[in-house]
C-alpha cells in the first residue's frame, strides 16, 4: 500500500507528503491488523481508497482547506469506490472552519414526489419483495452533486473544476482494481449482470473484474466534465438529469427531472452535546446517530458499574444494555424533522436517560421484548466515511452512501453512475420487518419529499473548544456504535488513534435480542461472562460484514500540534497527511 500511494501522490502532489506506516498483522486485541496512519504537521486525510486519499493530499498540498479536500475526495471516491462513493446517492457532513465555526450539512436522498406511504405495498398490504431495493423504485432523488457543491460555496478556497479535474482523470484513465473491490463485483455478481452498463463495467465478458485489472468510467468521466464546467446544475438539470430520470422511469421508477431539478440540501445546527470533559459535534436528525450517542452516553453516566476496562465483560455489559434501549427508542420514534414531530428533548431529558442507566442490571442482560423497538441492517461496504483537517483547526468529517453495496445495482446510460436504493431506509411498511428484518414505525413511513432516517454519524470531538478527534464509519445501524468505541477509546481512555481503530468491536441494536461479536475478536472468558449474564451472542458475523463492524477514517488531533489520520485495517483505504 506504501508504494501504491506515494506513486499516486507524485502523481497528484507537488509538496513533500509526511510519512507513511503500513498496517501490520492481526494480533490478539487487534484482529484484523493494526491500522495504517499517517502523521502530518499541516494537513490530513483518511478514506477508503488509496487514490482518493492521494487526491485529497494533493488538494492539501495545493494550499487547499480541509472542505477543498473533502469535495476532491468525494468526487475521487465516486470514481474509485463504487460500492459507496457516489454522485447518485447522499449523506451528511459535519465540520469546523479554523475559526471555530460549528456546521452540519444535510445533503440526504429524499423520497421523489411521486411516492408516498404504500408505494412499496401489494395488494395484500405487505410490502413486496426487493421492491424497496431493486429497481428504479427503489431510488431516492439523489442529493450529493447539489451538497457538495453547497459545501464548496459556503467554506471553499478552491476553484470548483479544479477539485473535480483529479476525478476525471481517474475515471478516463483508470484505476486498479484492488482485491477488496474485485471481492464486492464477484459477491454482487448475479445482481450486476441483471443490468446492461453494470456488466459492461464491472463484469466485461461475463466475468468480476479481477484483482489488478483496469477499470475506465468514460461516462462517468464526461459526466464529472459536465459537473465541472456547470456545476450542480449540470447534474440536477439538462441532459444528466433526463437520462437519469428516463433511466430510473424505465426501470419501474418515479423519479422526475423535476425532483432532481427541485433537490435541496439543508444547513442544519450540528447535534452538540456534552460528555465529561468532551463536547461530540455530530448529525443530526434526519440521522439517528447524534441522537443515539447522546442517549448511549449518557445513560452510561448513570449506570452502575464503570466502562474504563475496554474489554472486560462488565464493559461490553453495560454498553451493549444502554444501546439496546437506545435502539428501541430510535426505531420507535425517529424520522424526518421535517416531516413528523420527534420528542428529542423527552427522549434525551437527563431523568429520563437517568431512569434507563439505573434500569440496567449489572449482572443480567433485559431481553428486548421487555422494552419497544426494531432492527435493522449493517453493512460496511455500502456507505462510506472519510475526514479531511488541517492543524488551524479546520476539519470535515463526512458519511455518504448508496445504501446497499453498490446501490440499486445498476448503471446509468451514458451518464455511468450507480444508483442509490436510499427508498430501503424508510419503513416501506411501518411496523413490519423490510428485507433485512427492519422493524420501524410510522414515524419513517414513506412522505413523499421527505428523508428517510439514518444512522451516519459524522462526528467532531472537542476537547477545551478545540479538535480532538474527526471520525466516523460505514455500517448502517451498527455506524453509531462504532463511533461509540473509538470515541470511548481514544478520547476517553486516551489510546492512540490507531489502536483506537483497530481494537475489536461489539454492537447490540436492541432487536435481534443479541450481542454481536467481531469474529474471532473475543476471548473464550469474555463470551462465557456474557452468556453467564444471559446474553445471546452472535459470534458469526453476517455474510454482510464478514464478521467485521465498521470501517472507521479518522484524524486524531495530537497534544504537539500534529495530526495522525488512521485508515481502519477492516477495510483497504490509505491515510495521508502533509
Ligand atoms: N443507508 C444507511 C443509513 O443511512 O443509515
Amino acid at each position: 500500500m506504501r508504494t501504491r500511494l506515494a506513486l499516486l501522490l507524485a502523481l497528484f502532489v507537488s509538496v513533500p507528503v509526511a510519512l507513511f506506516a503500513e498496517g501490520g498483522p492481526p494480533s490478539a486485541s487487534a484482529p484484523f491488523g493494526e491500522t495504517p496512519t499517517a502523521h502530518a504537521r499541516r494537513g490530513a486525510v483518511a478514506s477508503a481508497t488509496p487514490e482518493a486519499t492521494a487526491v485529497g493530499a494533493a488538494v492539501l498540498g495545493a494550499g487547499g482547506n480541509a472542505v477543498d479536500a473533502a469535495v476532491a475526495t468525494a468526487f475521487a471516491l465516486a470514481v474509485t469506490y463504487p460500492p459507496a462513493g457516489n454522485l447518485a446517492g447522499g449523506g451528511f457532513a459535519v465540520g469546523r472552519t479554523p475559526g471555530g465555526e460549528l456546521w452540519a450539512l444535510d445533503f440526504r436522498e429524499t423520497a421523489p414526489a411521486g411516492t408516498w406511504r404504500d408505494s412499496f405495498l401489494g395488494p395484500d398490504g405487505k410490502a413486496r419483495r426487493g421492491a424497496s431495493t431493486r429497481g428504479g423504485l427503489a431510488v431516492g432523488t439523489p442529493g450529493t452533486v447539489r451538497g457538495l457543491e453547497s459545501l464548496h460555496r459556503r467554506y471553499g478556497s478552491l476553484p470548483w473544476a479544479r477539485l473535480i479535474a483529479p476525478s476525471v482523470r481517474l475515471a478516463r484513465e483508470g484505476f486498479r482494481v484492488p482485491p477488496g473491490l474485485a471481492k464486492i463485483f464477484s459477491t454482487y455478481a448475479a445482481d450486476l449482470a441483471k443490468d446492461a452498463v453494470a456488466s459492461r463495467l464491472f463484469l466485461p465478458g461475463g466475468e468480476p473484474l479481477a484483482a489488478g485489472a483496469l477499470l475506465v468510467q468514460e461516462d462517468l468521466a464526461k459526466t464529472l466534465e459536465t459537473i465541472a464546467a456547470q456545476g450542480a446544475d449540470g447534474f440536477h438539470k439538462g441532459a444528466v438529469a433526463r437520462r437519469i430520470a428516463n433511466f430510473v422511469q424505465a426501470t419501474g421508477g418515479v423519479l422526475t427531472e423535476g425532483d432532481l431539478a427541485s433537490y435541496r440540501p439543508e444547513w442544519r445546527p450540528p447535534f452538540v452535546f456534552d460528555d465529561g470533559r468532551f463536547r461530540l459535534v455530530t448529525m443530526p436528525l434526519p440521522s439517528s446517530g447524534g441522537f443515539l450517542l447522546a442517549s448511549i452516553l449518557g445513560q452510561l453516566h448513570f449506570a452502575r458499574g464503570a466502562i474504563d476496562d475496554r474489554d472486560a465483560p462488565e464493559t461490553l455489559h453495560l454498553v451493549a444494555e444502554a444501546e439496546r434501549r437506545a435502539y428501541a427508542d430510535r426505531n420507535r420514534f425517529l424520522g424526518d424533522p421535517n416531516c413528523v414531530d420527534v420528542p428529542l428533548a423527552a427522549l434525551l431529558a437527563p431523568a429520563r436517560l437517568a431512569a434507563l442507566g439505573r434500569s440496567i442490571d449489572p449482572a443480567r442482560a433485559t431481553p428486548s421484548s421487555a422494552i419497544v423497538g426494531g432492527a435493522w441492517p449493517r453493512d460496511p461496504d455500502q456507505t462510506t466515511h472519510f475526514v479531511t483537517a488541517t492543524a488551524d483547526g479546520g476539519a470535515v468529517s463526512l458519511t455518504y452512501t448508496l445504501n446497499d453495496t453498490m446501490g440499486n445495482r445498476s448503471v446509468v446510460p451514458g451518464v455511468g453512475v450507480v444508483l442509490n436504493n436510499e427508498m430501503d431506509d424508510f419503513a416501506v411498511e411501518p411496523g413490519a420487518p423490510n428485507g433485512y428484518g427492519l422493524v420501524q414505525g410510522e414515524s419513517n413511513a414513506v412522505r413523499a419529499g421527505a428523508r428517510p432516517l439514518s444512522s451516519m454519524t459524522p462526528t467532531i470531538v472537542l476537547e477545551d473548544g478545540r479538535p480532538r478527534l474527526v471520525l466516523g464509519s460505514p455500517g448502517g445501524g451498527l455506524i453509531p456504535t462504532t463511533v461509540l468505541q473509538v470515541y470511548l477509546n481514544a478520547a476517553v481512555r486516551g489510546e492512540p488513534i490507531g489502536e483506537a481503530v483497530s481494537a475489536r468491536r461489539f454492537h447490540h441494536q436492541h432487536l435481534p435480542d443479541r450481542i454481536e461479536l467481531e469474529t474471532g475478536a473475543f476471548p473464550e472468558d469474555v463470551k462465557d461472562a456474557l452468556k453467564a449474564k444471559g446474553h445471546s451472542l452472535d459470534l458469526s458475523g453476517t455474510v454482510y460484514t464478514g464478521g467485521m463492524l465498521g470501517r472507521v477514517h479518522a484524524i486524531a488531533f495530537e497534544k504537539d500540534g500534529s495530526l495522525t489520520a488512521a485508515a481502519d485495517p477492516r477495510g483497504y483505504g490509505a491515510a495521508a497527511g502533509k
